[in-house]
């Protein structure tokens, strides 16, 4: 059996995303390999022992700095506001640590390349947190595109619409540009950038609109209106190596709109559609089927499918949804920690997609084409 120690930088919104996580592993994968999240630093003392009272972690520090030096935590996860990712990050790298950085990999380009640089250097396993990646009908549309079955890739649509960001939403840190980086196009667009390059390809070139429409916001417990500096709506269009067009968008100002994390992948062959609304349904059009029966089919996620083993009963539709994308994440990432194999997406993909989201930034304030 073996047992990872997992320290977790962050107390607060997803963290409980990542404790469920870790927690699931052995109950989905067998006993024989447990993740045990230790303990969890916070910003303050009084943060920092709600956030271990919460969330069940036997022991607290409002100094991230005391987690990364603990030589018995071997995996350091950092679950901060995003402009705080960088420092605790590159401090775990050096200490040796395995290290798992939420989405965006930082605010700034800058800061993701140095994060991926500093893992390059010290080949340290790294994974930044495209979870969606992990959610099945998403690996089975990621390997039937690879195996060809809907032929050449044309067009690729992705999206991550929400509806919660409107003018009445708390000013937080999401709203503020040099802390968030952007607002939806960091937020959520990061996720639909790394649906695009994760399905199908690198993009080559990319032209954007990022669009503010809620200027200004009240703090939480606040009564003056502050600057939100951030885009409420990105759309951008890209080539991909390969010839394929996409088109992304990201918007926390979609009403209707819940969790719309959506792709459809157009090929010379057929076309797939999913929607994280939707997760356990892979929609299928076969160009190949008889004239008579063309249609878009539904593919049910089941036993037979990868992370199959994590449906508590075995019939397709049964089902799996966020959460369970973590355990398959985490439980991932500790497989290429034990066996010394590369982790994807690393600091790597996440580089790489803070490079897109700052191109189309830069097309959005130049009104032009930005080359990758
Ligand atoms: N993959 C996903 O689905 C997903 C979902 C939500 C958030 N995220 C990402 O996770 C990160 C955190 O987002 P969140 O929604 O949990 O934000 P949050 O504001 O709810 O939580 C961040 C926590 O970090 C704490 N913090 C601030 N400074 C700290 C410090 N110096 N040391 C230790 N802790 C400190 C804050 O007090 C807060 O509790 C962001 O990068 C976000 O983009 C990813």
């Amino acid at each position: 059996m073996s047992r990872h120690s997992v320290g977790l930088i962050g107390g607060g919104q997803v963290a409980r995303a990542h404790i469920v996580g870790f927690g699931n592993i052995p109950l989905f994968y067998g006993p024989l390999q447990t993740a045990e999240v230790k303990t969890v630093a916070e910003a303050t003392d009084a943060l920092a022992s709600d956030a271990a009272s919460r969330l069940g972690v036997p022991h607290w520090t409002s100094d991230w700095k005391q987690v990364v030096s603990d030589p018995a935590i071997e995996i350091i996860d950092v679950l901060t506001p995003t402009y705080l990712h960088k420092d605790p990050a590159i401090a775990a790298m050096e200490k040796g640590k395995a290290v798992i950085c939420e989405k965006p990999l930082a605010a700034t380009e800058a800061d993701a390349r140095e994060m991926y640089e500093v893992a390059k250097s010290r080949k340290a396993t790294t994974l930044v947190g495209f979870n969606y990646r992990r959610v099945p009908a998403v690996t089975l549309a990621k390997e039937m595109i690879a195996s060809g079955r809907i032929g050449r890739i044309q067009h690729v649509r992705s999206h991550f619409m929400e509806d919660w960001g409107g003018p009445n939403f708390p000013l937080t840190w999401r709203f503020q540009a040099e802390k968030a980086g952007a607002g939806a196009l960091t937020d959520l667009g990061s996720h639909a950038l790394d649906m695009v390059r994760y399905l199908v390809g690198e993009p080559t070139e990319v032209c954007g609109v990022a669009a503010n429409f809620v200027p200004e916001r009240v703090p939480s417990g606040g009564s003056k209106p502050l600057r939100s500096d951030v885009d409420d709506l990105t759309v951008a269009i890209l080539r991909l190596d390969g010839g394929a067009v996409a088109e992304v968008s990201a918007s926390w100002v979609s009403l209707g709109r819940k969790v719309q994390l959506d792709f459809e992948v157009q090929g010379t062959e057929g076309t797939l559609y999913f929607s994280m609304e939707r997760p356990n349904e892979l929609n299928f059009y076969s160009a190949g089927d008889p004239k008579t029966e063309q249609g878009f089919r539904q593919v049910y996620f089941g036993p037979s499918h990868k992370y199959g083993s994590s449906l508590l009963f075995s019939s397709a539709t049964m089902g799996t949804g966020y959460v369970d994308s973590m355990t398959n994440q985490m439980r991932d990432f500790i497989d290429a920690l034990e066996k010394g194999t590369e982790c994807a997406p690393s600091f790597y993909d996440g580089w790489r997609v803070s490079r897109i989201i700052s191109a189309i930034l830069e097309s959005s304030r130049n009104k032009s084409w930005v080359a990758l």
